[in-house]
């Protein structure tokens, strides 16, 4: 059952044994694809590589962490997961939960998550309850509801889904060969670049890598609790995935931004749209809105003069850009046209004669 998933690949450095039995959908081993066109558009000197996380298996990075927490919750015995969300964690909780056979339970704050992350929840069978509030409302319910010995939290402030997304840097490094210099990813919760930072100490630690990356966390400008030092009350943006007010990993980003001599920074949803839109376009690679603003980040640092001539940049695009299709549609140059079933009508269409 354990299949080629990061808990089978990196054994070594996660708290499992050779008798736990591995909930696994296959996920990691992402690519890592190299961005020409982005960086020339960019007129930047610097070499960027953007590892594709909406190619796990449930369209998000959250399948790193969850094939962990979902494991260890099975080794524990429990017949429910619960977690909150903004639309990934529970994607991959109802999915892994499928697989393990457990109940899931999912929090998500009402109306605000996309229309592809609902469908995966609700296909997947998970008990999906809508709250009349925020994911950082809907996180404090679950944290409650975690208090039972039946139900087992799946969202980052459960250790092992850290661990299970620190995997991400080693595949990063292990296709790089070295650790990159700069490290790009959005910011909502913090557990990812909590998780990256984790994954790339601990390869320098075991002489897997001979330096460390800056890592350059990014929220959305509306939803940047981090950038403003207080907690935002009525979190808005157009990048659901990150509307969060209050992270769990708050102060764990805060360090991993610090150690690194790094930063947290915020883009607009304009600067997001635009980057969203830019990336599929140059690059062919689709990602949704959140994911985008570790893009913006680049686009936003480039222009500061923040990122050094020759250097080895990475950039994580979290989550699929099938998970919103609405907001791809909005946010396209391009619009359809129709027409009569003819050859004329179509060669005018294309415009040509
Ligand atoms: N990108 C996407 C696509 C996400 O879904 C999330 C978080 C993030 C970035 C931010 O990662 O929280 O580790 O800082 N999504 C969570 C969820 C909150 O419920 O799916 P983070």
């Amino acid at each position: 059952m354990g299949g080629h998933g990061v808990i089978q690949r990196y054994r070594e450095f996660l708290p499992v044994s050779q008798d736990t039995c591995i909930i696994s959908l296959n996920e990691g081993n992402t690519p890592l694809i190299e961005s020409h066109n982005l960086v020339q558009a960019l007129g930047g000197g610097f070499r960027l590589f953007i590892k594709y996380e909406g190619l796990n298996p449930t369209a998000s990075f959250k399948d790193r962490g969850m094939t962990l927490a979902v494991t260890k919750a099975v080794e524990k015995d429990v017949r429910a997961i619960v977690c909150a969300s903004t639309g990934n964690t529970s994607a991959s909780a109802a999915a892994y939960a499928s697989r393990a056979g457990l109940t899931c339970v999912v929090l998500i704050p009402e109306g605000k998550i996309s229309y592809g992350k609902m469908a995966q929840a609700l296909i997947h069978g998970a008990k999906t309850i809508e709250v009349r509030g925020n994911f950082d409302e809907a996180l404090e319910l679950v944290r409650e509801l975690g208090l039972r010995d039946d139900i087992e939290i799946v969202n980052s402030i459960n250790p092992f889904r850290i661990q299970g997304q620190k995997t991400a840097a080693f595949e990063v490094c292990d296709d790089l060969g070295a650790s990159p210099d700069m490290h790009f990813l959005p910011v909502g919760n913090a557990g990812n670049i909590t998780s990256y930072w984790m994954g790339y100490k601990e390869y320098k630690d075991a002489e897997r890598i001979e330096s460390l990356p800056v890592m350059m966390g990014w929220q959305a400008e509306g939803a940047a609790p981090i950038v403003r030092g207080e907690i935002v009350d009525a979190p808005e943006t157009v990048a659901t995935a990150i509307r969060i007010g209050n992270p769990a990993s708050w102060q764990l980003a805060i360090e991993a931004s610090e150690e690194s001599s790094g930063a947290i920074d915020s883009v607009t949803d304009e600067e997001i749209l635009d980057a969203h839109r830019m990336l599929a376009r140059t690059e062919g690679v689709f990602v949704e809105p959140a994911s985008a603003a570790g893009i913006a980040g680049i686009v936003k640092s480039n222009a500061r003069g923040e990122i050094p001539q020759g250097s080895t940049v990475v950039v994580t695009v979290t989550g699929h850009g099938l998970k919103d299709p609405a907001i791809a549609i909005d946010n396209s140059a391009a619009r359809s046209v129709v027409v009569e079933p003819d050859l004329e009508s179509v060669l005018n269409a294309i415009g040509v004669q």
